[in-house]
């Protein structure tokens, strides 16, 4: 393990007094809320962690929760490391190698995205199916250590297809419209062109964000299992008249985001 993530993972659990996290889970903008719903909640501020990054944006504060949700042990990050912030890409690396060190078996990705489908409005929820990584960056570019996992790591189920087949039944149970599709990341900041919105719909994807990948690629390099529901907060540029904003973003997360708790607390319970 990479001496940063070493350096982490021992602060933390210095910490949580034996508290082990089987289960981490990564709150989109506008999503912190799932965080209430945590029992017994320990909070340590990114900022009490030595070195760890901070974060910069408004509707994401940073601090890992750890407590129960469902009767199992989680581990939440409020506030997640975007590349736009000028995060190195390898820094997001070393937070998911981290959570590794801490026990952490699986993870869940939530985010806030853009729809490119007409017949996918802000509000739903998108399971992701797969990526497309369209930010030219890469966590694990640099010196691969082999003890975390291989140099040229497989991505054909970096979205668990196990764990996916369980979420959509959770949904189904629980009368949650949800979609499914891919995800295509740009590195951000500003929101798309509108000629880059038609562009990523001919390239076969279904949603846009800014986040995600580079977390997803890092958990799959050292083998924790993932699942990842964005929330859609807008059509993508050129696909309605008015601008886009960060606001709309965090008010339809608000709107979405009672389906998106209660489907992980159900996955959780069945995980
Ligand atoms: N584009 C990129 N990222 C986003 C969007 C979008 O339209 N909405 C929420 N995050």
């Amino acid at each position: 393990m990479t001496n940063n993530a070493t350096r982490f993972a021992s602060q933390i659990n210095a910490k949580l007094n034996g508290f082990v996290p089987e289960t981490a889970i990564i709150l989109g903008s506008g999503l912190g809320r799932l965080a209430e719903k945590i029992s017994q909640p320990q909070i340590i501020k990114y900022e009490d962690i030595d070195g760890f990054p901070q974060t910069s944006v408004s509707g994401h504060t940073g601090a890992l929760i750890a407590g129960q949700i469902s009767g199992k042990n989680v581990i939440c990050l409020q506030g997640r490391f975007h590349l736009y912030e000028g995060h190195q890409p390898q820094v997001i690396a070393q937070v998911i190698q981290t959570l590794k060190l801490l026990g952490v078996k699986q993870l869940v990705v939530t985010n806030a995205a853009g729809s490119l489908n007409p017949d996918m409005p802000p509000g739903s929820l998108m399971l992701i199916s797969d990526h497309i990584n369209f930010s030219g960056k890469n966590p694990l570019i640099g010196p691969n250590d082999d003890t975390i996992g291989p140099r040229f790591p497989d991505l054909s189920n970096a979205y668990d297809v196990a764990g996916r087949d369980l979420v959509r039944r959770l949904a189904d149970t629980n009368k949650i419209v949800l979609h499914e599709g891919v995800y295509l990341m740009v590195l951000g900041p500003n929101f798309e062109t509108a000629a880059e919105i038609h562009a990523f719909q001919t390239l076969g994807a279904d949603a846009v964000g800014m986040s995600t990948v580079p977390e997803v690629i890092a958990a799959a390099h050292c083998g924790i299992k993932t699942i990842g529901i964005s929330v859609i907060t807008n059509f993508g540029t050129g696909m309605k008249k008015t601008p886009q904003s960060h606001e709309e973003t965090l008010e339809q997360a608000q709107k979405a985001s009672d389906n998106l708790l209660l489907l992980v607390q159900k996955y959780l319970e069945n995980a």
